[in-house]
Parts: structure tokens; sequence; C-alpha cells
């Protein structure tokens, strides 16, 4: 029997990974490792789905799996926000949206790590936020500006890992293409809300 998607984007996320070998800082390979129990989440849609057609288009070649199963089978999933129109304006809350893989609400438990996927619109700002857990992010799609502490926007492109120690604010602004990003969380709190310390500007 074939494995259902769920599991099959389990499977391109660990193998993707795997790829970064030595570079991913310690313990999180281990963490998206172990075993992980399915949890019957039901599908939920949101508006910043939308962009996946663009994503899938813009994609690195090397990211194309993961892209390919998120945009074919995006109704499949189970998208959240953390977010409201009141912390960021409407604009924000229509274009933005992610996907728990597993962690301690998605569609895999796992209680030590979470990892999953973000979608951000174009000319979009996530401004400056931190929160306990430490962090990875890996961008799938160029084009984004990403600040870490005091330091400046600098765009990273499609593949780069980008690492943020608990605690450490950090802020994204995308360009004229839409952002896909896998992220990892680990040692903290894995639902907590980010604090959020920066002010969205209209981009
Ligand atoms: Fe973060």
């Amino acid at each position: 029997m074939k494995p259902n998607i769920h599991r099959r984007l389990l499977a391109a996320t660990r193998s993707y990974l795997a790829g970064f070998g030595e570079t991913v800082p310690e313990g999180f390979l281990r963490g998206a490792a172990g075993a992980m129990e399915e949890r019957p989440l039901s599908a939920r849609p949101l508006p910043c789905l939308r962009h996946l057609h663009r994503i899938s288009s813009t994609a690195a070649e090397e990211n194309s799996e993961i892209v390919r199963l998120l945009a074919e089978n995006r109704y499949a999933f189970h998208w959240g926000q953390t977010y409201t129109a009141t912390d960021f304006g409407d604009e924000f809350i229509e274009n933005y949206g992610w996907l728990e893989l597993f962690g301690t609400r998605g569609h895999f438990a796992n209680d030590e790590m979470a990892s999953g996927f973000l979608i951000l619109g174009p000319h979009l700002h996530y401004p400056d936020h931190h929160h306990v857990a430490e962090e990875i992010y890996i961008p799938l799609t160029g084009g984004t500006a990403w600040r870490k502490g005091d330091g400046p926007y600098a765009e990273r492109p499609a593949g780069e890992l980008i690492h943020h120690p608990s605690n450490v604010s950090h802020a994204m602004k995308t360009g004229a293409e839409p952002l896909l990003a896998l992220y990892l969380w680990r040692g903290g709190p894995l639902a907590a809300r980010s604090t959020v310390t920066g002010r969205a500007e209209t981009a």
C-alpha cells in the first residue's frame, strides 16, 4: 500500500534534511528521525495556499519533491496561523500560514521537536520576533530578505540553512515572489506564540 500523503511529506522532509549532513546544528536530525505516530487532523485550507502555484514554479530543483507534494496536495493538510489581523493587519493574514508536519499539534506527534512549512505572500513583512525554542529555517524559494538580531536584512537563497539560537530576534521581508520555508524548532515550548517586538510595515 502506498504511504498516505502525510507520510510521504514526512519522508521527503527527512531525506531533504539528511542531505545537509553535519551542517545541521546538533540535535535536529536526531529529533526528526524517530518513530512518530500520526494524528488524525482534519484538512484546513487557508487563503495563502493560492501562492503555492507560483512557489512551485520558482522553487529550486533540489526542493522539488517537497514542493510538489505540498502544491499538489495543499488541501489535504491542516494549515494554521498564530497571528490574527489585530497583530499585523488583514493583508498579512490573507497571505500567511504554516503547516506543522510534526510536533505537539502537527500531523505527527513529537514532544521534543516541531517541524513544518511557512508560506508568506509577496511584499510581506514579518517583523522582529523571538521565542525560547532554537530554530532552523531553510527557505525553499529565494528572494526573501532575512534579518537576525540587530543585523541588516539580507537576501538568502533557497537551500541556505538559517539558524536562530534561543531568544534571538529575527524578521523577514519577502520581495516580488512568495516564500516557502521549512522550519524546525527544538528545546522550548513547541506551540508557544512568538514574542513580537517589531512593527509590521507595508512593504
Ligand atoms: Fe522564529
